[in-house]
């Protein structure tokens, strides 16, 4: 487990700003402190999202009007402080589609190393509409790179149920020599292609914000890439998905976001949840804007 900012498990921090500024910032005063970084930026669709009403002004811009090249290089030069963050045992998780995902992947090869590239998860969802004109994009892409040699990888933790079919599931097998293998109680290991449902319109997770991954998946992420206790960080937090699942899995956290409609979202999400409490932080640390959430029953004695 990494140091950092001082936080128990399922505390964190929730910062406004511009992320390489923020990120800039922690490294000169934590150094190489992560665990685990999940990095869910604009996708290079072209789009413009905004902040749903009641929120403050903003949401934000997917647009490149000068290209590929353009997006690579800004993604890239926080990709680059992203890696010296991360504690030397770290992991990071890009999540991308088809618009870039391939470009990135030769832009993340060169940061971390081709051969510290650990899996690419694809999360398939259904819903949403159907292109009479080509296969309807049913897919994300989730790249996951190591920094050093060694790596967390909870197996245990995202194992899934064997199929109902599985012959194996029911009795084992027994191999040519007479060896026996029984079935695993906690399930099969989990492989790369992930089928979870999108945030759905009527669903009680729903915050309105543009972009809204679900918890599930944060939860699978959290649970298959870090320990309890381990210190994990989004800097492109958005609606504050990856605090939600990091504070009720008892992992430490550090989240971003230079839109204040998505800060304040992350304020109200968070500071919902009965484990934590809210306050406000004016650290030079880590920017004028931060945001502590403190364990409910630590931070009443703090
Ligand atoms: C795809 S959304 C993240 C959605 C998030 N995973 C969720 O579940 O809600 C990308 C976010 O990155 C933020 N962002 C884009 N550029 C940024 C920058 N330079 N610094 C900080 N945040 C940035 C946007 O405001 C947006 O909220």
């Amino acid at each position: 487990m990494a140091l950092g900012p001082e936080l128990l498990p399922g505390e964190g921090l929730l910062i406004q700003g511009e992320n390489l500024e923020v990120m800039k910032r922690l490294h000169s005063a934590w150094g190489s402190c992560l665990d685990f970084i999940y990095a869910d930026p604009p996708f290079f669709s072209g789009r413009t999202f905004r902040s749903p009403s009641g929120r403050p002004r903003s949401g934000f811009q997917d647009r490149w009007p000068e290209g590929l090249d353009s997006y690579l290089a800004w993604l890239g030069e926080r990709f680059q402080i992203m890696r010296e963050l991360l504690a030397d045992t770290g992991t990071m998780m890009v999540h991308l589609d088809a618009h870039a995902v391939h470009y990135v992947k030769v832009e993340c090869d060169r940061i971390f190393g081709r051969d510290h590239f650990l899996n690419e998860i694809i999360w398939h969802y259904t819903g949403g509409g159907r292109s009479k004109r080509y296969f309807s994009r049913k897919h994300d892409n989730l790249l996951w790179y190591r920094k050093g040699k060694e790596w967390t990888f909870q197996i245990d933790a995202v194992r899934v149920p064997y199929r109902k079919s599985s012959g194996y599931a029911r009795s084992g097998i027994v191999s040519a020599r007479g060896k026996r293998y029984l079935p695993n109680r906690l399930g099969t290991p989990i492989d790369d292609v992930w089928d979870l449902p999108m945030v759905n319109p009527l669903s009680r997770e729903r915050t309105g914000y543009p972009t809204q991954k679900p918890e599930s998946l944060l939860n699978r992420l959290l649970q298959g890439c870090t320990r309890p206790g381990d210190l994990v960080a989004d800097f492109f937090c958005g609606s504050g998905t990856t605090g939600v699942a990091a504070q009720r899995l008892a992992r430490r956290w550090i989240l971003c976001d230079d839109s204040p409609g998505a800060i304040s979202i992350c304020r109200d999400r968070i500071g919902k949840s009965a484990g934590v409490r809210l306050r406000r932080e004016a650290s030079p640390k880590v920017g004028k804007m931060a945001y502590r959430f403190t364990a409910a029953a630590a931070g009443a004695a703090r």
